[in-house]
């Protein structure tokens, strides 16, 4: 369709129809087709989460469904169960044969692993595992590609009770010690490299420099993704198939209990540390299961779920391992990138599985937007059935276009709010049971509490706007912050009190009370769907010889999303000019990751200041977005921010 047909499609689209009723046909045959289901979890939450934690298989029945002492909460009290024997053992007999993950690599291979296969070799790697000395309790980090292995190193340390803590393959050697340290892994799993648009990551050379500054890591695993010659430690280093196969196949899961750490997962804060956010096993494993459930509609016999996050986030976690294989469905596991051999990479997997659910980022669905719907329109996407999106909030534009141009105008888009932290899905349309707005995350999953609320912690009502909060825990919920208590309470529940769980986002109740998310309230930025502080950036700039001063700011942009401005000045003698620019640009990606990377950096001679020294962001922030600027009365300088301003504009022209 050309450019212009689709803008108009899209335009008549957001007239007409700004509300899209459940088809008829799915509601009949949804998961979740009666609307007493909300009815039911309000009256009676712990009944609805008792209700859902029978789908998983227990060892041992639980005897309190949730204890509280806020903000400290328990569930499935007494209750003991394994998390990689309810992904994989409790399927062996009746469906062990069904595919797990259709595995394609980014050159192009592919894989099938049923349940079986991964059951087999889950146990020997957790055998495996435990020859090199993990032992229940011990920490284990996980830094590879997507490739089946990943899952399966999951499951291995699950299998033995040792908690994994997975950092993404695109962060730095430095992010990835840093994690190391905090967690005091004792054994790395990592591969030689993995593909991302054609290119080897160099992800063991990355490991190598993350241990030259780590104590707690004795063994390291390294999967042979790309046959790379990489450098073996003697001693230290050991090659994952040669381990798996002397390990013995049988390996009982370890019987853990409900409150047992399944994992730790680092996000970012508005501080420098990032926080290792604690997941313990029966409430997690509810959580997801049962969200995954009712919100893609599962049918484990037929469906072929599509998850397109990576592993190494939370989403990754929740809806591509854990969820998917407690509920026994058929995912697709593909390691690269959409725009890799060319543009329609995704519309020609989709087509070649006939994938029948796919989620995604709103920054995807945006950049498929950029590329034309030539790409997709040159695939079969008739299969598609459900179509989701998480991470940031989805632009009404994106949203019909997604619905319209992916799901052939007739799938409904459930748009998902949830978070590290809570670990399952909070908000969330019921594709059969929810009317849809484009842009609205709609309401909360049964059994889930929120409300939006003003300064003070009062309701703002229909109509109003303010700070989103949760007034009950949901069974996936985080416990803790790895090694910091205290951080947990001041971070998530001083503002509102213990019994009021607040995530950091603000949102607007509409009339008929759903739920519309606006962004972070804190410092946090929200880059393709990935959480950055402004602070982590910050540090990365000033770590550079020649900054003397950053500050950072997120400019969002309801189609473009958010991207990074930074504003620098410089120590004296040097220039700031493009060269300094492509260095310091760099510089932020060996830091972090290149994800972290300032799509602009402003260099200026001061950065505006309160009489006590602190940087005004939200002056910078005005700037990077070309607003008025706000109140300036409290500026030591603020001569500065003409100069600032003129600098700015002056790149946006060159930039176009
Ligand atoms: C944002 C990702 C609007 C939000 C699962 C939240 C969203 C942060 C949505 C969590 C959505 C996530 N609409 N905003 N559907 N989903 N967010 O921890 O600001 O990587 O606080 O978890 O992403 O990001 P995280």
């Amino acid at each position: 369709m050309p450019e212009k047909e689709v803008e108009k499609t899209i335009d008549a689209l957001l007239q007409e129809r700004r509300t899209f009723e459940p088809p008829k046909e799915f509601t009949e045959q949804a998961n979740a087709s009666d609307p007493a289901i909300y009815e039911e979890a309000e009256r009676d939450p712990e009944g609805w989460w008792e209700s859902q934690a029978e789908r998983l298989d227990w060892f041992e029945r639980w005897d309190t469904v949730l204890e509280q002492d806020p903000p400290w909460h328990k569930w499935f009290v007494g209750g003991k169960l394994n998390a990689s024997y309810n992904c994989l053992d409790r399927h062996l007999e009746s469906h062990g044969d069904r595919v797990a993950y259709h595995w394609v690599g980014e050159p192009g291979e592919t894989r099938d692993v049923s349940y079986r296969e991964l059951h087999e070799e889950v146990s020997r790697l957790a055998n495996a595992l435990k020859d090199l000395g993990v032992a229940k309790g011990d920490r284990v980090a996980i830094y590879m590609p997507m490739i089946p292995e990943l899952p399966a190193a999951m499951l291995a340390c699950a299998r033995i009770g040792a908690p994994h803590s997975v950092v993404f393959g695109g962060f730095s050697a430095e992010s990835l010690r840093d994690r190391i340290n905090d967690a005091e892994c004792k054994v790395l799993i990592t591969a030689d490299g993995g593909y991302r648009k054609g290119n080897v990551v160099p992800l063991k050379d990355n490991a190598d420099e993350a241990l030259e500054s780590t104590e707690s890591i004795e063994k390291v695993v390294v999967v042979q993704r790309t046959d790379e010659d990489v450098n073996m430690v003697e001693g230290r280093d050991v090659v994952y198939s040669e381990i798996v196969q002397a390990a013995s196949a049988d390996c009982p899961a370890e019987p853990m209990d409900a409150e047992d750490i399944l994992y730790i997962l680092y996000t970012s804060g508005t501080t420098g540390k990032p926080k290792g956010i604690v997941h313990t096993t029966g409430g997690y494993l509810t959580g997801v299961a049962s969200t995954h459930h009712y919100i893609f509609d599962i049918k484990p016999e037929s469906d072929v779920y599509w998850c397109a996050a990576d592993i190494g986030w939370v989403t990754g976690h929740s809806y591509i391992v854990y969820g998917p294989l407690v509920n026994g469905c058929t995912s697709i596991l593909y390691e690269g990138a959409p725009d890799h051999p060319d543009k329609d990479r995704w519309w020609s997997i989709i087509e070649d599985h006939r994938a029948t659910i796919l989620y995604t980022a709103p920054t995807a669905i945006r950049s498929c937007m950029k590329w034309g719907v030539d790409y997709p329109q040159k695939h079969d996407l008739s299969s598609l059935r459900v179509l989701g999106s998480v991470g940031e909030p989805i632009n009404p534009e994106a949203w019909i276009w997604y619905q319209e141009f992916i799901g052939g105008g007739k799938t409904p888009v459930v748009d998902t709010w949830w978070q590290t932290e809570t670990g399952q899905i909070v908000i969330s349309a019921l594709p059969g049971l929810t009317t849809l707005k484009p842009g609205s995350a709609t309401k909360p999953f049964p059994g889930s509490f929120a409300d939006v609320v003003d300064e003070s912690g009062e309701p703002v009502g229909p109509g109003g706007g303010g700070y989103l909060v949760l007034k009950r825990p949901v069974p996936a919920m985080f416990r803790t912050i790895f090694n910091d208590a205290d951080r947990y309470v001041e971070t998530y529940f001083e503002r509102f009190g213990n019994d009021v769980y607040f995530p950091g986002d603000g949102a607007k109740l509409d009339d008929d009370g759903y739920y519309w998310l606006l962004g972070r309230v804190d410092d946090v930025m929200n880059i393709a769907g990935h959480r950055i502080s402004t602070y982590e950036v910050e540090s990365a700039l000033v770590d550079h010889p020649d900054v003397a001063e950053a500050a950072v700011v997120g400019r969002v942009d309801p189609k473009e999303g958010e991207t990074i401005v930074a504003f620098c000045t410089v120590k004296s003698g040097v220039e700031g000019d493009d060269d300094l620019m492509q260095e310091l640009r760099g510089h932020v990606a060996k830091v972090i990751g290149k994800l972290a990377r300032p799509h602009s950096i402003i260099f200026t001679d001061d950065l505006p200041k309160t009489r006590s020294g602190k940087i005004m962001r939200r002056l910078l922030r005005d700037v990077a977005t070309g607003q008025e600027l706000g109140d300036v009365s409290t500026l030591q300088n603020a001569p500065i921010l003409d100069a600032i301003k003129a600098k700015a504009s002056s790149q946006a022209a060159d930039d176009e």
